[in-house]
């Protein structure tokens, strides 16, 4: 029996990985739905923010699931998060048995499938492949073993005037290439990144890590809902979150929830702890924040960022209305100066990269 286990959950982890580079921070999680010994339907997370693994074959076995075993990577989720509960789904669909890989690392939510499994007299199986399906999901399983505190780096890169962009919005390209591809090292290293709407207008963005890793999540603030749908940000590439605060555009609005996004309503005024609140809940604890310089200088301003990476290139853009860095309200006096500690000179071509954390 176990090893009739173990084909279908490796044929469950294979279709996994098709996740690999668009569900981060999610776990990648794949199912397949057995019915007397033959595969009916497959599914998988596809990216954040999409429809769960099981809710993918669910969907497309249809009345075949009634009475089929159900194999799935990561035990299901028995809690609403930013979709419903998907053991709630397999109950009502029928399912005899349920065959899980790995327990949720997650301790809020660990075996609380089994409460509902139970109640409905749905036999399930856990720990199947459960090392191998670990050891891909590292990252995820990582997020529970670090501090849960957020952490947030502010990377900008500018002209060596200390301008990101002009006043037109026109900043590309201000670094080279080997410092952009440096840039593309340092997403595939966080949870989120995120911009600001104008950003987004201004560059439209894809905020990858263009294949040097995985794919965060791209989280935009966009308090008006100014973003073109069409805007790469919310191509499938990653997942993405969209922070806002309008009661109006209802069909902007279901047009991005269409795409996927995660759309998230604040109040009137978009608080950056209250959003940073809503982030570590969805398991994103590190950020990296690209800009542009409203953005970050609002983070600075809420005392929200722990570190900087500013990247530096041999030319003078000038303009008393080009764009810095750091905007926002700054400091009142420079006595009040955000002093950086720990600084490390990086050169990468004639560009130079200079990392401090926030001290004070
Ligand atoms: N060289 C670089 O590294 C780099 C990186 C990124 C961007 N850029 C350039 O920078 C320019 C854009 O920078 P920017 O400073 O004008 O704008 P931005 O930071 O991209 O976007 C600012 C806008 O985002 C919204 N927003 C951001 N944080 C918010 C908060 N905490 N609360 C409420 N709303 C918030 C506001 O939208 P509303 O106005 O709708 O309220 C705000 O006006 C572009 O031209 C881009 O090319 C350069
Ligand atoms: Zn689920």
């Amino acid at each position: 029996m176990n090893s009739i286990h173990k084909k279908y959950m490796k044929i469950a982890l294979q279709i996994s990985l098709k996740g690999r580079r668009s569900v981060y921070p999610n776990p990648m999680v794949g199912c397949v739905i057995v019915k007397n010994n033959t595969i009916v339907a497959k599914g998988w997370h596809e990216r954040f923010g999409g429809h769960h693994a099981e809710i993918e074959a669910l969907n497309k076995a249809g009345n075949k699931a009634r009475g089929a075993d159900l194999y799935v990577t990561l035990e299901p989720c028995a809690h609403w998060g930013k979709t419903p509960p998907c053991a709630d789904a397999i109950v009502k669909a029928g399912i005899a048995r349920v065959i899980y890989g790995m327990p949720d690392p997650n301790p809020a939510t660990s075996c609380q499938c089994h409460n509902a499994f139970k109640q409905s007299g749905i036999a399930y199986i856990g720990g199947i492949l459960k090392r191998d399906i670990e050891f891909v999901n590292k990252d995820y399983c990582d997020i529970f073993k670090k501090s849960r505190k957020m952490h947030v780096i502010a990377k900008s890169a500018m002209s060596l005037d200390g301008k990101i962009a002009l006043a037109s919005g026109d900043s590309r390209w201000i670094t080279s290439e080997k410092a952009r591809n440096y840039v593309h090292v340092m997403r595939a290293g966080v949870d989120g990144i995120m911009v600001g709407v104008n950003t987004v207008i201004m560059d439209n963005p894809n905020l990858t890590s263009h294949g040097k890793g995985r794919n965060p999540v791209r989280i935009i603030i966009d308090p008006r809902l100014r973003s073109p749908v069409n805007s790469n940000v919310f191509n499938s590439a990653a997942g993405t979150i969209l922070f806002h605060s309008t009661d109006k555009l209802k069909a902007k609005l279901s047009a991005l929830k269409n795409k996927g996004v995660v759309v998230v309503k604040m109040n009137k005024q978009i608080d950056l702890k209250n959003m940073f609140s809503i982030l570590s809940k969805m398991h994103i604890y590190n950020i990296l924040i690209e800009g542009g310089g409203k953005t970050i200088g609002r983070a600075f301003d809420a005392g929200l960022v722990n570190e900087v990476a500013f990247f530096i290139a041999p030319k003078i853009v000038g303009g008393c209305n080009s764009i810095t860095p750091v905007e926002g309200k700054g400091v009142a006096h420079i006595a009040d100066a955000v002093t950086l500690g720990s600084v490390s000179i990086k050169r990468l071509g004639n560009d130079m990269l200079i990392s401090a954390a926030v001290v004070k």
